[in-house]
C-alpha cells in the first residue's frame, strides 16, 4: 500500500490492477495469467441456430439467394430491393429479416467469446445503414422517437424538466417494450439483464475491499453494475423489489460497514470515487420517483461528502493533490474522473444546495475537452492501449450521453477532437479473430467498461458499422445498450468492409490485416511501431516497437504477456531508460514479439517511421458470411517500418521490419533486415507447444497446428526457451508466465535478413507456398506471387 500511495503522490501511478484474465495470488503478490481458455464445442445460444435454420429456409425460398456466385448474390439483393415499394416497406422487411436471423451464437472457445457466424447467404447482409421508418416519431416506428427536449441555448446548468434525465429520458422507456418485442437483440439483452438482476439479488451487497493496487475501483464498478441493472428492472416493471435491491447496495456503500468514516470512496485513487459517484447519480435519477425524500437526502449527503465535495475541490483547490488527473492526463483517468463527477452532478443538480454540482459542471467539461478527448490520436488510436480504450471511452461516452439527455448538448465532447469519431475503427481493427491486439497493460476488471460505447458513437457520428459490429459481441447485454442501440440499423458490418487498415499517427503507428470478419478461424495479423515514450501512453506501454500478434484456425499463435504486477515497486515509473518499469520482463523488449539487439531494451525515447504500406484493397463481400479473399494483387497487403530509432545506435545501424499476408491470406511473412555490430535475437511468445526441427518449428495449440519456418538466414535453427528474463534485475521478481514459450532465432552480426513464414495447417486442403525472397525495398503488391 505504501508503494501505491507514494506513487500517487508522484502523480505517476495509473494504479489499476491487472486482474483481467488473471488470478491474484495473495501470498506471492504475483499475478498469474489465466490458463489458456479451455476449448469446448460452442453451444448455440437461444437465438442462434434454430432461428438461423429457419431464416435460411425462408430466405433461401423467398429470394433464391442460396450460397452462390457473386452474380446470384447481386440478383437476390436487387430482387429484394425491387419488392420494397417504399422506405417503410424496406424498413419492415429489414425488420422481419432481422427477426428471422435472430442473434448469432458466441464462441466459448475464444478469449473474447467472438460471434460465430454460420456459413450463410442472406440479402439482409447488406451495407450498413440506419433505416428508420417514417412513423418512427409517432411512437409506432422501428426505433426510438426523437427527443422533444431541444433547448435553443443549452447550458450544463439547465437540465430537462422531467426525469429520468440521464441516458434514457422517459420517452425512451415508453418506447422500449414495443422495440424489445420487435428486435431480437433488445429482446435477448433485456432477458440477460433480468437474469443478471436475479443473480445479483442473491448476493450480499458489494463488500468494501481495499486493494493496494486498484483501491476500491472494482467495488465501485461492481456497485455501479448492479445499481444500473436493478434500476433498469425497476423502471421497466415499476416493481419495488428492484428499487429496494438498488437501495440495499446504495445504503451499504454509504454505511459504516463500507470504508473509513471520512473517506469512504477513496479519493486518493479518484477513479474509485468517480465511479461510485456515477453509481449514486444513476440510482438517484432512475429511481427518483420511488425513493423517499429521506433516502434522496441521505444519497445527496453521501455524494457531497465522499464524492462531489472532493470532486469540486479537485478543480478549485490547488492543494487537492489527488486531482493530478486533471492536469494534462490524456487517458482514461481524466475521462473516468470527469465523467463520474459530471453524471452525479447532473443527477442532483437543482436538489443540491451546496453548490458543488455547479462547480463541477462549470469545470469538468472544459477539463475533459482539454485532456480526455486528446487521448484519441489523428488516426483514432487510443494513446494508452487496446484494453484501456474500454475505460477511457466509457468515461467519455457516459459523460457525453448524460449531458445530451440532461441538457441537450455534448458541448463539443464529441467533435472538438475531429478525429475522435475514428476511435471505433481502433477497436474494430484491433479486435482480431479470437482476441484483441492486446499490447501493453491490460488494466483491471472491466465490469461496466464495455465496448458498447461504439453503439453510442455509431448513432452520434452516423456510423452504423459500429452498431452492427458491437451488437454481436458478448459484452453487448447491459442497460446502456438498451438505449444506445438504434434498432433501425440494418445490414452487416462486414459488407464491403476493407480487410486491412493502417493507423498512421507516429505516436502508435500500427497495421491490421485479416482474411475475414466472419470466420473465427480467419487469419489475423497486427503489428505496431510508434513511439516507445512512456508518458504519451500514460505509462501503460511496453518497449515493443515491431511487436505483433497472429491468429489463425481459431487460436492465437503469437501473443502478449499483458500487465505486470501493478503493486510491484515503481511499476508505473517509466520516464527514463533505466526506470523500474523497463526492468520487468513483461514490459522489457525481451518480453515482446520483436527484434532484441544485444539483449538490451529498446530506447524509451525511441521513435520509428513507417516506410511503406500497400493494400490491394480487398473488401469482404456483403450478402453472405462466406468469404475468401482474392489471390494475387487484390488480396495482397504489406506494411514496412523502420525501427532503427528504437535501438541503441552503438549496436544497430539499421532495423527494418516488414509484414505481409500471402497466398490469398493463408500465410504470413515477417521479414527483418537488420545491421548490427552485436548480433540479435528474433523473438516471439506463444502458448503453443513448440517442437523444433532445424529451421521449422511446429506449434501445437488447441488441437491445431502452425509451422513457423525460418526461411532465412540459411543455416540458422530455431531454439525455444521459457518466458523468463535473460538480463537485468528488476526491483521485484517477475510474474511467472506458465505455459508460454519463446521461439528464438539467434542471428549474427553484420547485415542480415530474417524471413519467417507462418504456415497454419489449414484443414481445407489449402496448398501452402514458399514465396520468392525479395528485399523489403522490392516489396510490392505483386512481388510475392
Ligand atoms: C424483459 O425480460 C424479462 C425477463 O425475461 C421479461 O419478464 C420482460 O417481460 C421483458 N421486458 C419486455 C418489455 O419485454
Ligand atoms: C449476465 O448474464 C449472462 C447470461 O447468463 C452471463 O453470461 C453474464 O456473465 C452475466 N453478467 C454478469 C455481470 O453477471
Ligand atoms: C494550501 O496549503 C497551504 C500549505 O498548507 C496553505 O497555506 C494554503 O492556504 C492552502 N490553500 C488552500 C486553497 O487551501
Ligand atoms: C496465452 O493465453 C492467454 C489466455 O487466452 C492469453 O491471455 C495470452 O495472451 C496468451 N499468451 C500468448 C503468449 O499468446
Ligand atoms: C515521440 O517521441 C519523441 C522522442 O521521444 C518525442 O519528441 C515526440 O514528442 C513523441 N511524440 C508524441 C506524439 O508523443
Amino acid at each position: 500500500m505504501s508503494a501505491h500511495y507514494s506513487s500517487v503522490a508522484n502523480a505517476n501511478n495509473r494504479g489499476e490492477s491487472p486482474y483481467h484474465n488473471s488470478a491474484h495470488n495473495e501470498s506471492t503478490g504475483f499475478i498469474a495469467p489465466a490458463a489458456p481458455t479451455k476449448k469446448r464445442t460452442s453451444p448455440w445460444i437461444k437465438w442462434g441456430l434454430p432461428l438461423l435454420i429457419l431464416a435460411l429456409i425462408i430466405i433461401g425460398a423467398v429470394l433464391g439467394g442460396v450460397l452462390g456466385s457473386r452474380a446470384a448474390k447481386h440478383k437476390s439483393v436487387s430482387s429484394a430491393a425491387e419488392s420494397s415499394r417504399s422506405a417503410d416497406a424496406a424498413a419492415s422487411s429489414a425488420a422481419s429479416a432481422k427477426a428471422q436471423i435472430g442473434r448469432f451464437a458466441q464462441a466459448t472457445n475464444s478469449e473474447f467469446m467472438v460471434p460465430i457466424y454460420p456459413s450463410t447467404t442472406n440479402a439482409a447482409f447488406s451495407k450498413p445503414t440506419f433505416a428508420p421508418s417514417s412513423n418512427a416519431n409517432n411512437g409506432q416506428g422501428n426505433t426510438f422517437p426523437k427527443d422533444s427536449f431541444t433547448p435553443s441555448n443549452p447550458s450544463p446548468l439547465n437540465v430537462r424538466p422531467d426525469r429520468p434525465r440521464l441516458f434514457a429520458p422517459q420517452y425512451k422507456w415508453d418506447a422500449l417494450p414495443r422495440l424489445i418485442a420487435s428486435d431480437p437483440y433488445l429482446k435477448s439483452w433485456n432477458e440477460t439483464i433480468f437474469g443478471n438482476v436475479t443473480a445479483y439479488a442473491a448476493l450480499p451487497p458489494v463488500k468494501y475491499n481495499m486493494d493496494g493496487a486498484s483501491g476500491i475501483l472494482d467495488n465501485s464498478r461492481e456497485v455501479k453494475q448492479r445499481v444500473k441493472a436493478f434500476a433498469y428492472a425497476y423502471r421497466l416493471t415499476k416493481d419495488k423489489t428492484y428499487s429496494d435491491l438498488a437501495w440495499r447496495e446504495i445504503q451499504h456503500a454509504m454505511s459504516s460497514d463500507f470504508g473509513p468514516a471520512e473517506d469512504k470512496w477513496n479519493t486518493g485513487h479518484f477513479l474509485d470515487t468517480a465511479e461510485m459517484s456515477a453509481a449514486f447519480g444513476i440510482a438517484y435519477d432512475w429511481l427518483n420517483d420511488v425513493l423517499t425524500d429521506d433516502q434522496k437526502g441521505q444519497m445527496r449527503d453521501a455524494l457531497i461528502k465522499y464524492g462531489l465535495g472532493p470532486g469540486a475541490a479537485a478543480y478549485t483547490d490547488p492543494n487537492a493533490t489527488y486531482a493530478w488527473w486533471k492536469n494534462g492526463i490524456k487517458g482514461n483517468w481524466n475521462c473516468v474522473c470527469n465523467s463520474g463527477l459530471t453524471v452525479a452532478a447532473l443527477a442532483i443538480l437543482g436538489d443540491d444546495t451546496t453548490g458543488n454540482s455547479q462547480t463541477i459542471l462549470q469545470n469538468s467539461l472544459d477539463n475533459a475537452k482539454a485532456n480526455c478527448i486528446a487521448a484519441v490520436s489523428t488516426d483514432g488510436t487510443w494513446a494508452e492501449t487496446q484494453n484501456y480504450w474500454y475505460f477511457g471511452t466509457m468515461g467519455h461516452a457516459e459523460m457525453a450521453s448524460a449531458l445530451i439527455t440532461a441538457t441537450g448538448s455534448d458541448y463539443g465532447l464529441l467533435n472538438s477532437n475531429q478525429d475522435f469519431k475514428k476511435t471505433g475503427d481502433f477497436h474494430l481493427y484491433g479486435y482480431g479473430a479470437t482476441s484483441l491486439f492486446n499490447y501493453g497493460d491490460h488494466g483491471p476488471n472491466k465490469f461496466t467498461s464495455t465496448a458498447n460505447v461504439v453503439m453510442f458513437y455509431a448513432s452520434q457520428y452516423n456510423l452504423p458499422t459500429y452498431m452492427l459490429f458491437q451488437r454481436d459481441r458478448a459484452d453487448a447485454a447491459e442497460p446502456w445498450s438498451m438505449f444506445w442501440y438504434d434498432p433501425s440499423v440494418a445490414g452487416a458490418y462486414w459488407a464491403d468492409a476493407p480487410l486491412d487498415k493502417v493507423f498512421e499517427d507516429p505516436l502508435d503507428s500500427w497495421v491490421s490485416m485479416r482474411s475475414s470478419f466472419t470466420d473465427i478461424n480467419a487469419l489475423y495479423v497486427a503489428m505496431k511501431a510508434g513511439n516507445n515514450s512512456g508518458d504519451a501512453h500514460q505509462n501503460h506501454n511496453d518497449l515493443d516497437a515491431g511487436d505483433f500478434v497472429i491468429d489463425a484456425l481459431g487460436t492465437r499463435w503469437a501473443g502478449e504477456l499483458g500487465s505486470g504486477d501493478y503493486l510491484a515497486p515503481d511499476y508505473f515509473v517509466g520516464a527514463n531508460q533505466d526506470s523500474a518499469r523497463w526492468q520487468y520482463y513483461r514490459k522489457m523488449t525481451e518480453g515482446q514479439n520483436t527484434i532484441l539487439v544485444n539483449k538490451k531494451n529498446q530506447l524509451v525515447t525511441g521513435t520509428t517511421t513507417v516506410i511503406k504500406h500497400e493494400s490491394g484493397g480487398a473488401k469482404q463481400s456483403g450478402g453472405t458470411t462466406v468469404y475468401s479473399p482474392p489471390n494475387g494483387q487484390e488480396g495482397a497487403a504489406y506494411w514496412i517500418a523502420d525501427l532503427t530509432g528504437a535501438y541503441d545506435s552503438a549496436d544497430a545501424s539499421s532495423v527494418h521490419r516488414g509484414v505481409r499476408v500471402l497466398n490469398g491470406r493463408k500465410q504470413v511473412l515477417i521479414q527483418d533486415e537488420v545491421a548490427t555490430t552485436t548480433g540479435f535475437q528474433w523473438r516471439m511468445h506463444t502458448n503453443a507447444t513448440v517442437s523444433i526441427d532445424g529451421n521449422t518449428a511446429t506449434l501445437s495449440l488447441d488441437g491445431k497446428e502452425m509451422k513457423v519456418v525460418l526461411v532465412e538466414p540459411q543455416g540458422v535453427s530455431w531454439s525455444r526457451t521459457d518466458a523468463v528474463r535473460m538480463s537485468g534485475t528488476p526491483p521485484a521478481p517477475d510474474q511467472p508466465n506458465p505455459g508460454v514459450s519463446v521461439l528464438i532465432a539467434e542471428v549474427g552480426q553484420g547485415t542480415q535478413r530474417v524471413q519467417v513464414l507462418f504456415n497454419p495447417t489449414w484443414d481445407d486442403g489449402t496448398q501452402l507456398k514458399t514465396p520468392p525472397s525479395v528485399a523489403l525495398d522490392g516489396w510490392s503488391l505483386t512481388s510475392h506471387d
